[in-house]
């Protein structure tokens, strides 16, 4: 640096105008950065005539340290104002931007709904339910005693046969109906008892009829003094409350070894209001479910005294009831996950 005021005076002249014209231009505050960088940063010109100060004479030095100050202090002050002025402009930006459009609709939440299949679980427990029924649940995994034996089947008895078990081994299977839920259930629970238990079932079994798993709902009502009155009154205002109170229902008699005595409950067909169509293979009748008084033999695998107690016993076979509410002719299509079928429920 030249040791003459003027010529110092001159040169930091110069250096202001330039940055005035940089700065003349500037849009955003990231070019303004650069700009303070340019002009006041560690590399600027000021600031190098600023570090070497000290190798200025003692007479000079004050003046020129008076000079090159405020050279900085203008070439700052400037950069604040116009930091101020952008950050506005660009926040009035942002804002407007950012405008929302309140007359735009709403954008739409795709929601999922239940499946049909617990829906009609979800039906059906809650009619029960109404009649002070509770809800209980078993294993899908049972072992032979549960799934046959206690519900009188012994090793030999040719009823097992009719299952198609998948066995695990010798002991262990898959359960084949909802039946052992109602053991299980008096074995924990001492008279009276009114329960529903929903839940899977398997058979080795796969055509429009029938897959491999399905669904069922047991029921099981043990009291003092229940007689077949009740049982038929509880099943017909049961069909009733599903199907509809136009519709009639009819008891036949049927076998299952854990009932006696036992029968299938059919409903009439909807489709020909009972005058016969292919639906209901001309016979104007649809069965739903198989039902019976509970056998007193199953009460001594449970230790409940056969003298004192009586009952009945229903199972529901679910996807049966939803393709015959809904009329639904493949018991596959439950199972397929095809949405345009899923979405009609
Ligand atoms: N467990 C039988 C089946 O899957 C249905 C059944 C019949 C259940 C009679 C019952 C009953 O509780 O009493 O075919």
């Amino acid at each position: 640096m030249e040791e003459n005021i003027n010529a110092l005076k001159s040169v930091l002249d110069k250096e202001y105008e330039d940055f005035e014209s940089a700065v003349e231009k500037v849009q955003t505050l990231s070019e303004l950065e650069n700009i303070e960088n340019r002009f006041i940063g560690k590399k600027s010109l000021v600031s190098e005539y600023l570090k070497n100060m000290g190798t200025l004479s003692g007479e000079f030095r004050p003046v020129a340290g008076k000079t090159i100050n405020e050279t900085r202090k203008k070439i700052s002050e400037r950069i604040f104002l116009i930091r101020e002025e952008i950050s506005l402009i660009e926040f009035d930006k942002k804002l407007r931007n950012e405008k929302s459009d309140l007359t735009l609709p709403g954008r739409k939440i795709k929601k999922g709904s239940k499946n049909i299949i617990s829906q009609i679980i979800e039906e059906i427990e809650m009619f029960f339910i109404g009649l002070g029924y509770e809800i209980a649940e078993g294993p899908e995994i049972e072992t032979d005693y549960y799934n046959f034996e206690a519900l009188n089947h012994p090793p030999d008895h040719p009823a097992r046969s009719l299952h198609d078990t998948f066995f695990i081994d010798e002991n262990i299977l898959l359960r084949t109906h909802t039946s052992p839920v109602q053991i299980r259930y008096m074995e924990k629970h001492k008279p009276p008892v009114y329960v529903i238990a929903p839940g899977k079932t398997y058979r080795k079994d796969y055509d429009v009829t029938h897959t491999p798993m399905f669904t069922q709902i047991e029921g099981l009502a043990v009291d003092k003094d229940i007689n077949f009155g009740n049982f038929k009154w509880t099943l017909e205002t049961f069909v009733h409350a599903i199907f509809g109170k136009d519709r009639k229902i009819r008891f036949r008699p049927h076998y299952f070894p854990f009932t006696e005595p036992s029968a299938e409950v059919d409903v009439s067909c909807n489709m020909c209001k009972g005058s016969g169509c292919r639906i209901c293979s001309y016979s104007g009748w649809l069965e739903i479910l198989g039902a019976g008084m509970v056998d007193p033999n199953l009460y001594k695998f449970v230790g409940y005294d056969a003298e004192e107690v009586n009952g009945f016993a229903f199972g529901v076979g679910i996807e049966r009831i939803a393709m015959l509410k809904y009329g639904i002719n493949d018991l596959r299509m439950f199972f397929d996950n095809d949405l345009r079928f899923l979405n009609q429920f």
